[in-house]
């Protein structure tokens, strides 16, 4: 007998999705068809209407009372070069964390090459960033601090409206990296004062790959990272077509929108509920796996919905094939893109296999993982 697929990667990208974004996707493709904002035909105008919806859901979600503030992008990737590249100048000072995902690791050392100033700040034994370490970081040309809301190797949820607070406090532009939180955990722009923040839309958000969105903060007027988009060859174009030059993804926007719907139908108090009961079912089934070492901290509560860790006795890409050769199970192993953090938690360069339940896990997933797992460590 064939066994159940069981998708355990929801970090990288959430699989299944709620079915009103297949269906969005599907509509978008063969009954509107135009190209939003290009024309003034019913085709064309309808396109304009379902991208201006997604916009709204996702201010919606983020709380943001405009959602003209909201850019649409490809992925968080882009998002975050939005952010830094737009914010930061030569001789500028940046700091930052050793948590980050590469998206922002790697745009900070080709600023550096520009002449950009990093500090990278350390994390305590969990995982945290301290606020007191950004204090004590700032000198008299610090631009900004750009920072993960959870890291994608440690999981654990940043403290970083307090964070913001100071940043805003001290006139310093607060960037956030909630790749792995929008649609998993409370986000409130407005409450939290946030300055810039990045996501992606193909993660929590529920939508479709090739989604993300960037949010400014009115007063904050990033220059685009491509150029081109209507108008004249000098017309300086107002958010969010300022950040959204060329033809727009209009389907996968359409199913981000779907998405995000999805999620605030819902309501991210559920969906966080769901997920954190499959994380602490996983915390306490791992902890009794003999050899297994768990990355961040134990308390579910403070974290999003991701475990990594490793095992004695066998790498994480044996696991990893092991999983899904032997067991259907698909989850991620390896250094995640965050070599800096796996540095931290002492697992590089062999990194760490990482389990990722999303809305659509089950507890009976969740006990087969752990039972594949006990399986393994014999
Ligand atoms: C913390 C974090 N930041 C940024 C990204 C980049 O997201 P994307 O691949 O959508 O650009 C990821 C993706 O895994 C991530 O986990």
């Amino acid at each position: 007998m064939k066994k159940e697929l069981i998708y355990l990667d929801n970090a990288a990208t959430s699989h299944p999705k709620p079915q009103a974004v297949y269906k969005k996707v599907d509509l978008v493709l063969r009954k509107i068809g135009g190209n939003p904002g290009r024309a003034s035909h019913r085709m064309a105008m309808e396109a304009g209407r379902v991208v201006f919806n997604a916009r709204e859901a996702v201010a919606r979600l983020i709380n943001s009372p405009d959602s003209s503030r909201v850019a649409f992008t490809k992925n968080a990737t882009e998002a975050i070069n939005i952010g830094l590249k737009g914010v930061l100048r030569p001789k500028d000072h940046v700091i930052s964390t050793v948590a980050e995902h590469n998206s922002v690791v790697k745009t900070l050392a080709a600023l550096k090459d520009a002449g950009v100033e990093v500090t990278k700040i350390a994390l305590d034994d969990q995982g945290f960033a301290r606020l007191k370490d950004i204090k004590a970081a700032v000198k008299k040309n610090t631009r900004a601090v750009a920072m993960t809301h959870a890291s994608n190797v440690y999981g654990g949820l940043q403290p970083v409206e307090e964070m913001s607070r100071f940043c805003r406090s001290r006139g310093i532009t607060f960037i956030l990296d909630a790749a792995q939180t929008a649609g998993a955990s409370p986000i409130d722009v407005k409450k939290w004062g946030l300055d810039v923040l990045a996501a992606t839309g193909h993660k929590s958000c529920l939508g479709p790959q090739g989604t993300g969105f960037i949010y400014v903060r009115p007063g904050i007027e990033l220059p685009p990272l491509l150029n081109g988009g209507t108008g004249d060859f000098d017309t300086i174009l107002e958010m969010p077509e300022r950040l959204e030059a060329g033809t727009l993804n209009a389907p996968g926007i359409a199913g981000l929108g779907a998405g995000v719907e999805f999620v605030l139908k819902e309501g991210v108090a559920k969906i966080r509920a769901h997920e954190l009961g499959l994380v602490a079912a996983l915390l306490k089934g791992l902890a009794g796996i003999k050899g297994v070492k768990i990355i961040g901290t134990q308390d579910p509560l403070k974290r999003v919905s991701l475990v990594a860790f490793t095992m004695e006795g066998i790498t994480p890409a044996e696991a990893g094939t092991r999983l899904d050769e032997r067991y259907s199970i698909m989850v991620r192993t390896g250094v995640l893109c965050a070599p800096e953090a796996h540095r931290r938690a002492g697992t590089h360069p062999l990194g760490a296999i990482r389990v990722s339940p999303g809305y659509f896990t089950t507890h009976k997933h969740i006990e087969r993982f752990l039972k594949a797992m006990r399986e393994i460590a014999r």
